[in-house]
């Protein structure tokens, strides 16, 4: 079973998909990490994210390392990544790594869980279950900003507004792959919604699509 959890950042699909994953005992991949490690590698270079050339040569043989690097969640590496992520080169280099994950998941699990932003329209179009995760851009921004804070690291609230619609802009608008529901996609918006909220809504859906037709 493959479940496809798709939505701009700070929606909660992080928090959702490990959370089915961990239920239902499936592999989890967070595909942002792919680009995130990218956009890092392309930054400790000291090469711009927009640099075609450096981000694709980073993207075809991916330092490992890099998904446990403390550095990987920073902001500047979400935006990095965002930017590599618009290279059509890059999306390419990391598409079958991703395909592969979802079609044999490691260590024999029985199903998988990528979230993304182009998994259920790009990566996985025949997923078994696609969800689109949102919420608008003032309640993503606050969760981060409690997030950053939680961390007890300074943070300013419009600043992080800014940069919140600034990666929805870029990410929507890309030529290659933009952010965008898959057409037989559910949506979830989780603005009203709480995550438990949100979870057992997804456990449900997942059990009715584990039932033998
Ligand atoms: O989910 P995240 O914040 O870790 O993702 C970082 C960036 O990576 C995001 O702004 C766009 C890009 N991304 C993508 O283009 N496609 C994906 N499937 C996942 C992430």
């Amino acid at each position: 079973m493959i479940i496809a959890i798709d939505g701009p950042a700070a929606a909660g699909k992080g928090t959702l998909a490990r959370r089915l994953a961990e239920h239902f005992g499936f592999a989890y991949l967070d595909t942002g990490s792919l680009y995130r490690a990218v956009g890092l590698a392309v930054l400790r270079a000291g090469k711009s994210p927009t640099d075609v050339v450096a981000a694709t040569e980073i993207s075809v043989d991916l330092d490992r390392r890099l998904f446990s690097d403390p550095d990987l969640r920073a902001e500047r590496t979400g935006n990095a990544a965002s930017a590599v992520a618009a290279i059509p080169e890059v999306r390419y280099n990391l598409l079958e790594f991703q395909r592969k994950f979802a079609r044999t998941p490691p260590d024999d699990k029985k199903g998988a869980v990528l979230d993304g932003r182009d998994v259920g329209t790009v990566v996985c179009p025949d997923a078994d279950l696609k969800l689109f995760v949102t919420a608008g851009p003032h309640v993503r921004a606050r969760r981060r900003f409690l997030e950053i804070e939680g961390r007890g690291e300074a943070a300013d609230f419009e600043e992080i507004l800014t940069d919140v619609r600034a990666r929805d802009e870029r990410d929507m608008n890309r030529a290659d792959a933009p952010l965008k529901p898959a057409e037989d996609a559910l949506l979830l918006d989780t603005s009203e919604l709480d995550i438990d909220a949100v979870f057992l809504r997804a456990v449900a859906l997942v059990e009715e699509r584990l039932k033998p037709q």
